[in-house]
């Protein structure tokens, strides 16, 4: 797909990191940012990336110094920021939404161009973002009044709150580099901590925009933004066993990797949202249409790379070929074409390797006895694969167990339900099931059952993470800890409690800690 001479091709040189609230210029190295949106032809006529700005390819000391400046900054629970007072931290916060508020329209364009998404997704991306973060604001004061009380339990008087970890060091995905990034790093900062933060691997010159909210809001320390590359940046991070939490929303391998590298794992804190492969569960009772139409969803919007997306469908023999005639047509309906295109469902992949990835899984699924049920699936371009939809799929094929994070569709039937229930609790994962029917005798105990398996069962309805003040998480190999507007808060939290014997002497004294402005831990009542 090229693109015509009419558009306005980003160009974004940055030079820059912010580290310890210096916004410092970096001689090195830097790195091209390329967008898999073609626009031009390559040296030997083959169509290529287009360059769409750069970024500073970063080395060891200077992620090096990103972590003394977030050690520093949280100085030991002395710092300014983790003993500064509720509504000090969230008057900051306040500060970089409304500056990041300004900078919509470059952020939505380069998530266009870095990662494909289509404009009413990217738009998406950004506002839910904000949106996010307000919540977390209003969500943190909740928390904060509620805990501003003291407790007598026997003989001891306690005041119990929520307190920060320390430092986080937080990796964001290539799918949400905006949103799931920020879903990390927003509950981290406000809750106490202070953080290294690396752009993903794709969507990374969407950040620079923000490098001066960043900077204007917080102090100095509290967040440090690098770019350059995992190995070179995360990797010596971690191996100086300083960073207290791993924040990762990305694959397994990777945290895995960084975990391993990690000198005193026991104090290691982990929040990570992994792999998954969401199974759609189809019943000889459900409603077609409607089916059909979350299946379409659920399986290929932003091409099937979701966490969330439903990979991999089980529907029943009686209705299977009712089931995929109707699908198959749903799917080549799909327009496909430029993210900013006015009704493009179907985009460019941005990762130049994701096309022949997903034509290798068709290909092992056909070499083992699935087909290719729609016409247009698995057609090739150079940044895309149309989406095919592949039956009779069996668990000798790899599309069965691989989270395949683009556009293929597994198609299994079964008779006996058992065969999903069997298939999910052996798989390695464990996010979110998809099930569909009518029948509240047959949906009640598959519903207890699939709880059990999963952390969110949908019903009639395609897995999705929002709305984002629900619980996000997952079992086995998909997701340590959970994430919502209130979870977070939890997860990048510890409790911890200021005690003493219930007597006159004690009582005196934290009276007067409560008239006074010495303790903000004491004394941090968010009043409206
Ligand atoms: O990639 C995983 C995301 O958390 C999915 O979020 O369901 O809102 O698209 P979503």
């Amino acid at each position: 797909m090229k693109v015509t001479e009419k558009i306005k091709v980003p160009n974004i040189q940055c030079n820059q990191y912010l580290v310890d609230g210096k916004i410092t210029t970096w001689n090195g190295p830097s790195a091209d940012v390329y967008s898999n949106i073609f626009l031009s032809k390559g040296a030997n006529g083959e169509e290529a990336p287009t360059l769409i700005g750069t970024v500073p390819d970063l080395d060891e000391e200077v992620s090096l110094k990103a972590l003394d400046a977030a050690v520093n900054s949280f100085s030991r629970g002395k710092g300014l920021w983790p003993t500064m007072k509720v509504k000090e931290r969230i008057a900051c916060m306040e500060t970089f939404v409304k500056i990041m508020a300004t900078k919509r329209a470059v952020i939505i364009e380069l998530l266009m161009w870095e990662i494909g998404k289509n404009t009413s997704d990217a738009t998406k991306e950004f506002d839910r973002t904000v949106e996010y973060i307000y919540d977390t604001i209003e969500a943190y004061k909740k928390l904060d009044r509620k805990s501003a009380k003291f407790d007598t339990e026997g003989n001891i008087r306690a005041h119990i709150r929520r307190g920060p970890l320390g430092v986080v060091l937080c990796l964001g995905p290539y799918n949400y580099p905006l949103n799931e990034t920020f879903s990390l790093l927003i509950p981290a900062l406000i809750m106490g901590n202070t953080a290294v933060f690396k752009p993903a691997k794709l969507g990374v010159l969407l950040i620079t925009p923000l490098l001066e909210a960043f900077k204007e809001a917080f102090p100095p320390g509290v967040v440090n933004v690098l770019f350059g590359r995992g190995r070179k940046i995360a990797s010596p991070i971690m191996k100086t066993g300083k960073v207290d939490v791993l924040a990762l929303i990305g694959h397994s391998s990777s945290a895995v990797a960084l975990q391993d590298q990690h000198p005193y794992k026991n104090r290691l804190r982990l929040i990570l949202g992994l792999e998954a492969k969401n199974p759609g569960i189809v019943l000889p009772d459900a409603d077609m249409a409607l089916t059909i139409k979350e299946c379409v969803s659920g399986t290929l919007s932003y091409n099937g790379q979701r966490c969330t997306a439903l990979k991999v469908l089980f529907v029943h023999e009686n209705i299977v070929d009712e089931f995929i005639s109707k699908f198959t047509k749903a799917v080549d309906e799909l327009k496909f074409g430029l993210p900013w295109e006015d009704g493009s469902f179907l985009t460019p992949l941005p990762e130049t390797q994701k096309p022949k990835y997903i034509q290798d899984l068709i290909q092992d699924a056909i070499s083992k006895g699935a087909k290719v049920m729609n016409k247009k699936g698995g057609e090739m371009s150079t940044n895309y694969c149309f989406p095919a939809v592949m039956y009779p799929v069996n668990e000798d094929m790899n599309l069965f167990h691989e989270e395949q994070f683009g556009p293929v569709i597994p198609i299994v039937s079964f008779k006996d339900i058992d065969e999903p229930l069997n298939a999910m609790a052996n798989s390695d994962y464990g996010q979110q099931v998809s099930l569909f029917g009518e029948s509240v005798k047959q949906l009640g105990p598959l519903i207890d059952t699939l709880a059990n398996l999963v952390c969110r069962v949908n019903l009639n309805s395609a897995c999705q993470r929002g709305p984002d003040v629900y619980p996000f998480t997952g079992r086995k190999n998909s997701a340590v800890g959970t994430l919502s507007v209130f979870d977070a808060l939890r997860s990048f939290s510890i409790r911890t409690l200021v005690a003493s014997k219930d007597n006159d002497y004690n009582n005196k004294i934290l009276q007067k800690l409560l008239n006074s402005e010495h303790s903000n831990f004491i004394n941090t009542e968010y009043l409206l």
